[in-house]
């Protein structure tokens, strides 16, 4: 029985996350050391249209019209086959893998819709194209907070790095020299839809206090873009620690981001912040190549739950 796949990487906002909401720009990157997996094999045996679905990401083993029709995994494959002018799928399994931590700020919610369009789309021999699945992931968005900005999809599905301004053209960012991240995790899970709203409501509580905030953020993504392009390392760590202190601010950091972040820039960091939707969730460092070793032990020693080493390069990606 021939199985098909398709995959997609995790993320990680470099800047600009909550802000990108109210139309600030933000940077984000692909992780591709995180990935989701997803495999359709034909059941050529059972009725047209029976699809299993295992998830073994959220231990998930249903029929596939068991699941409501919200559902992400149900939503996705529904708008596979609108997209595709299809009834049915095929009668198949889908086994869908995922290395990419569910609450982490790191992609999970747009990798599992990203991999399933493509492996569903490849499975009917129409497989869509990026435009398409980036369309899908950001339907899904939806339903996991009302309100999305699109950068997370489109990170994701593209797989490069993104200078991203809510309905503005996509901006890919070269990356000159090679980029040494920690992505460490502070074992709390946390909630993107839960800090989404909570910042919308204090927002529209003192508007004028929550723009100004979102506006120093947006300097710090157009700071951030200079210091990319022209390399400057000490800078890129100066600007991620001064996002931080305005997540701070947006009370979306908590006592363990707050202390893996101070114990990386002790431990010789060029900057680190709270990457993603925030209230738990991981943390990035952005670290000199010849720092990996201690700023991870010194990491674990307060508590990560789990240090990932990324490197970014736009060598690799292009
Ligand atoms: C989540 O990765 C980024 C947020 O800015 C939400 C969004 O942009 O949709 C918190």
């Amino acid at each position: 029985m021939s199985a098909i796949s398709g995959s997609a990487p995790g993320k990680v906002i470099l800047c600009g996350e909550h802000a990108v909401v109210y139309g600030q720009p933000a940077i984000a990157l692909p992780v591709f050391d995180i990935q989701t997996r997803c495999v359709v094999l034909a059941r050529p045996g059972d009725p047209k249209g029976t699809v299993l679905i295992n998830d073994h990401a959220i231990d998930l083993k249903s029929d596939l019209a068991s699941l409501s029709p919200d559902h992400p995994i149900r939503k996705t494959i529904t708008l596979v086959l609108a997209a595709l002018s299809m009834e049915h799928m095929p009668a198949c399994e889908i086994q869908i893998y995922s290395s990419i931590p569910i609450g982490g700020g790191l992609g999970s919610s747009a990798s599992v819709p990203v991999a399933l369009c493509r492996a569903v789309s490849a499975f009917t021999g129409h497989p869509l194209d990026d435009d398409a699945v980036n369309e899908i992931a950001f339907e899904i968005e939806r339903l996991h907070h009302k309100t999305p900005s699109g950068i997370d999809n489109s990170v994701i599905t593209y797989g490069r790095p993104v200078f991203f301004t809510k309905n503005h053209p996509l901006e890919w960012l070269e990356v000159p020299t090679e980029l040494l991240f920690l992505i460490a995790n502070s074992g709390i899970k946390g909630s993107t839809a839960k800090a989404v709203l909570q910042i919308k409501e204090n927002w529209l509580t003192d508007p004028v206090r929550y723009e100004s905030i979102f506006s120093d953020i947006g300097a710090i993504s157009i700071a951030m873009r200079e210091s990319l392009r022209s390399g400057n390392h000490s800078e890129i760590g100066k600007l991620m620690v001064a996002n931080h202190h305005l997540l701070q601010k947006l009370n979306v950091s908590t006592d363990k981001l707050d202390t893996l972040i101070e114990t990386a820039n002790q431990a010789g960091a060029y900057g680190a912040k709270m990457s993603g939707g925030g209230l738990g969730g991981n943390i990035i460092a952005f670290i000199p190549q010849d720092k990996e070793e201690t700023i991870t032990q010194e990491l674990i020693t307060v508590g990560a739950k789990n240090v990932i080493v990324t490197r970014l390069s736009t060598r690799e990606v292009n």
